[in-house]
């Protein structure tokens, strides 16, 4: 994926220089005090012809893998079919996404796709979208609280949790637990995001049971998705909740046998606050931590025994359904959806296609992730 995304800064550079027009990188200073780069891209050099439309698309952050191959994987497919692009990162700032869907309806482009930082700040910009017919594609994460959704692209994330959830239970071999009891600690993801609440939901279904019969104990207590939460998925704050958790209710010599973690992000700061109180020694090793997403990271911590799992969600396939979508919708086309119960904004039930994710760890994480190509094998080294 790195590789591909030089190939194209490269290509973009190259082009620049040759053609000049229709490839302009600036960096905005955006309201809300955050700094957005804005890259628009033209289709030079591409050999379908440029079939006169734009599409902007808006991702969360570029602090995370994910959302940077998210991006260029759709920019990639779009410029192929002669969509132009604008693609934004808002550096999970709210108000800065905001302005730069603003921006973008003002510009007047064809189609918006969007993977949001608060799935309900975006109410007043998808009404904005609907006046000036610009239709809305919700990107991983559901847009909440409109009736201006189209459709909804994501994987099933409920499923995540589950399989997060199986994935300890096996583990821990809990079915048989005979008595048993294994201490636990659960991070769940950003409150404002939908994703957050499913997956926990998902996972609560395997684990409870486990926590109501006593073969999982959460020493500090802390079970309710409001406290165990990660404000904007942030691994850092993941880390001080896990040191201060650590120091509050491990001290005595107790044991941390497994962390539910909902997102790669969050385990790599526990792992550090792990780390910082002798985790990963022969006398102290490492707890089954789980995660999701298979960034880069993750995998060479997987395979140095750090952490245990995580879940794949293939960004290549979500990226492609997505721009399937917008280019059905744009040539009034059906557009093909996988689900239309589940996904309930508050307002309707939007149509979805969704993907399925692949609970990777140490035994099946080249099959997965290395021969189709996700992740080079030279990157894990
Ligand atoms: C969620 C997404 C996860 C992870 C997380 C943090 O919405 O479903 O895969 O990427 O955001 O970025």
């Amino acid at each position: 994926m790195k590789k591909k995304f030089m190939a194209m800064l490269l290509s973009m550079s190259l082009l620049g220089t040759v053609g000049g027009c229709g490839i302009t990188t600036d960096i905005n200073e955006a309201t809300g005090g955050g700094k957005a780069e804005s890259v628009e891209t033209g289709t030079e050099g591409v050999e379908n012809t440029d079939n006169g439309k734009t599409i902007g698309i808006l991702m969360p952050t570029k602090s995370s893998e994910r959302w940077i191959n998210d991006g260029n994987d759709m920019v990639e497919e779009l410029q192929k079919l002669g969509y132009k692009t604008d693609l934004q990162y808002a550096e999970d700032i709210v108000e800065t996404q905001v302005s730069q869907a603003e921006n973008l309806i003002t510009k007047g482009v064809d189609c918006l796709v969007i993977a949001n930082i608060d799935g309900e700040a975006l109410t007043d910009v998808c009404q904005k979208a609907h006046d000036s017919g610009i239709p809305v594609v919700a990107y991983d994460r559901l847009i909440k609280n409109t009736e201006y959704v189209d459709y909804y692209i994501s994987f099933d994330n409920t499923l995540v949790g589950v399989q997060i959830g199986e994935y300890i239970e096996e583990a821990l071999n809990l079915k048989n637990a005979n008595g048993q009891s294994y201490n636990i600690e659960l991070f769940a993801g950003s409150p404002d995001d939908n994703n957050a609440h499913m997956l926990y939901d998902g996972a609560m279904s395997v684990l409870q049971q486990y926590i109501d019969n006593g073969s999982l104990v959460v020493v500090s207590g802390q079970t309710d998705f409001d406290t165990v939460c990660t404000l904007r998925w942030d691994g850092a704050l993941a880390q001080s909740r896990m040191e201060n958790i650590l120091t509050a209710n491990y001290s005595s010599g107790k044991k941390v046998d497994a962390v539910f973690s909902s997102y790669d992000g969050l385990s790599r700061g526990i792992v550090e606050a792990l780390r910082s109180v002798g985790y990963g020694t022969a006398d102290l090793p490492w707890p089954v931590i789980t995660g999701q997403d298979a960034e880069t990271a993750t995998i060479k911590s997987i395979i140095s025994g750090e952490q245990t799992q995580t879940i794949f969600k293939d960004t290549r396939e979500l990226a492609s359904r997505a721009v399937k979508t917008v280019d059905s919708i744009l040539k009034g086309e059906e557009v093909e959806v996988n689900d239309t119960e589940t996904y309930d904004n508050g307002v309707k039930v939007i149509p979805s296609y969704l993907c399925t994710p692949i609970s990777v760890d140490i035994n099946n994480y080249k099959e997965v992730l290395v021969d189709s190509g996700y992740i080079e094998e030279s990157e894990l080294n």
